[in-house]
């Protein structure tokens, strides 16, 4: 039985434009429960200004809650050194660094262009010569790998430069993320063959929004050349606050359906996120939630891959 790894990324990607502040007890709450359905590989939370998203003042405690619980890979997401640097002051080491591959989502995003985002990564790649970043398992996210609701195109030659000097400049994963919706199975493919062998067996995940339907669709593509790792996020949450019209990730209980019916072992029971989920709309209130699954129900002959 093959294993695909599916990282929980609502309590980041999720939150990060979500109206209300979620509590942190709640926050943990989800994340212990996440647990308890099987994920083992959750990003946590966020370590970027309490100003710009105040969703994410509370990283440190998150951080502490989560690495708790024994058995979990606990990550987070960081738009510069400096977030970095409290990640690890936090003890996250699984540090995820995002970067956009157009210039224009780039600047609005971190006020950086491409060029000045990649020199970040190459200080931050930097902290593994130092004693607070000894441990850094450091993995590169390339927004807008397949274009840009700003710039509009995204030369993909310039995607796989950035992913080759990423893989030199010492990133332990490759994570391409179509931010804004906008790939197609096709692209997908084309982007991922190549990634895949820069990347030369350093992992290399998915990061989809379904913002026009096609998140899963792309899944499959990825699926097929080869990819073994994504991001999904519970309820279908999410969405870049910096990326015009970005919506949510590809929905975590539909995921783990389709993956599991196509024979790959996720480890994660649809019933327990099911009943998570629940308790999340209502804390979360008035949001756009997602999901086929939620909808309709498994059908009866749905049969766990493990099983
Ligand atoms: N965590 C906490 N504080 C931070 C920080 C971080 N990661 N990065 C910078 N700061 C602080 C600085 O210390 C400085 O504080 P001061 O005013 O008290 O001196 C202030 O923020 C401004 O720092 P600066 O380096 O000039 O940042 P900036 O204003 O150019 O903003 C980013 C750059 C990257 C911090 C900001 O654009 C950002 O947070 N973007 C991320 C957006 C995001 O979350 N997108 C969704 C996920 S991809
Ligand atoms: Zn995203």
């Amino acid at each position: 039985m093959e294993r695909i790894i599916v990282r929980e990324v609502g309590l980041r990607d999720g939150i990060q434009m979500a109206h209300r502040f979620l509590e942190t007890e709640r926050k943990l709450e989800w994340v212990r429960r996440d647990f308890a359905a099987g994920v083992r590989e959750v990003e946590a939370t966020s370590f970027v200004p309490p100003k710009i998203v105040p969703q994410f003042a509370d990283a440190a405690e998150v951080a502490a809650g989560a690495l708790a619980i024994e058995g979990l890979l606990v990550s987070s997401l960081v738009p510069n050194l400096k977030g970095a640097e409290r990640s690890l002051a936090a003890g996250i080491t699984h540090v995820n660094y995002v970067l956009s591959a157009s210039d224009a989502h780039s600047r609005a995003n971190v006020r950086r262009s491409t060029d000045e985002a990649i020199e970040e990564f190459r200080r931050i790649a930097a902290l593994k010569q130092t004693d607070l970043g000894k441990d850094l398992v450091l993995g590169v996210g390339i927004a807008t790998t397949f274009g840009c609701t700003i710039q509009g195109e995204v030369d993909p030659r310039r995607v796989l430069e950035i992913a080759e000097i990423l893989v030199g400049g010492g990133a332990d994963e490759i994570i391409i993320a179509d931010t804004v919706g906008y790939a197609n199975p096709g692209q997908v493919k084309d982007i991922l063959r190549p990634v895949l062998e820069i990347a030369a067996g350093r992992r290399v995940s998915c990061h989809f929004h379904d913002t026009r339907g096609l998140g899963l669709a792309n899944l499959v593509a990825a699926v097929e050349v080869g990819a073994r790792a994504f991001d999904a996020s519970l309820a279908g949450l999410g969405g870049c606050p910096f990326a015009p019209g970005a919506t949510g990730n590809i929905n975590l209980e539909d995921t783990v359906f389709l993956l599991e019916s196509l024979g790959f072992s996720t480890g994660i029971d649809i019933g327990a996120l099911l009943e998570l989920r629940r308790d999340v709309e209502s804390w979360l209130g008035d949001e756009r939630f997602s999901g086929a699954i939620a909808r309709a129900g498994l059908p009866k002959t749905y049969r766990p891959a493990a099983a």
